[in-house]
């Protein structure tokens, strides 16, 4: 099988957008300062923009984290392999996402934040897929909602590929 991708989300527009996501956040922490939370590898792409956009005073942190679907751990623990080196109590934390899918990983890590004891913990996403949501999750700041369909670019993968477009595709499989 060959893959095709197709543009979906042009550069321009995320640009543009990622822009307006930038200058939301530094309204509402107009006075404050943040900490912005980059989930490795897919939102490195949008986190490092977006915090180009924001006016007051940023810090980054970087973090791998990984959950398992609720039905096989009960706990329903999520796993960080790469935590931040940041200490978050009392900070404002902006988590910087590339994709809002189920929602596993992010309602998982937002608790773990808040358990740290920051003072916020929002959630600043690239595209938001509603349809697939399994966990109770919204997004304070998104910038596309997007239909169920596989994408890739601007950080996103596919078989770790493509993470370097400058857009957002469509991966298309097609009969060679
Ligand atoms: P979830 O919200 O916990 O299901 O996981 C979201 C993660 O799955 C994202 O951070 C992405 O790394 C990955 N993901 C979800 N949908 C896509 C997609 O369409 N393309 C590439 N990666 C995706
Ligand atoms: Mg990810």
């Amino acid at each position: 099988m060959k893959e095709k991708v197709s543009v979906l989300i042009p550069e321009e527009e995320l640009t543009a957008k990622i822009r307006e996501l930038g200058e939301m956040v530094s309204r509402e922490f107009e006075g404050e300062d943040i900490v912005i939370v980059c989930v490795l590898k897919g939102a490195v792409f949008f986190a490092t923009e977006l915090a180009k956009r924001i006016t007051v005073p940023v810090t980054m942190d970087f973090m791998i984290a990984s959950s398992y679907g609720s039905s096989t751990i009960s706990s329903g623990e999520v796993v960080i392999s790469k935590d931040l080196d940041t200490d978050i109590a009392g900070r404002n934390v902006v988590i910087a996402e590339d994709i809002i899918d189920t929602g596993n990983t992010l309602s998982k890590l937002k608790r773990v934040f808040e358990n740290r004891g920051a003072k916020t913990v929002k959630v600043c996403a690239m595209l938001d897929k509603p349809d697939r949501r399994t966990a109770p999750i919204t997004g304070d700041y998104v910038g596309f909602s997007i239909p169920d369909k596989f994408v890739v670019g601007y950080g996103l993968d596919y078989d770790q590929k493509y993470r370097n477009l400058p857009y957002i595709g469509v991966v298309e499989f097609e009969e060679e």
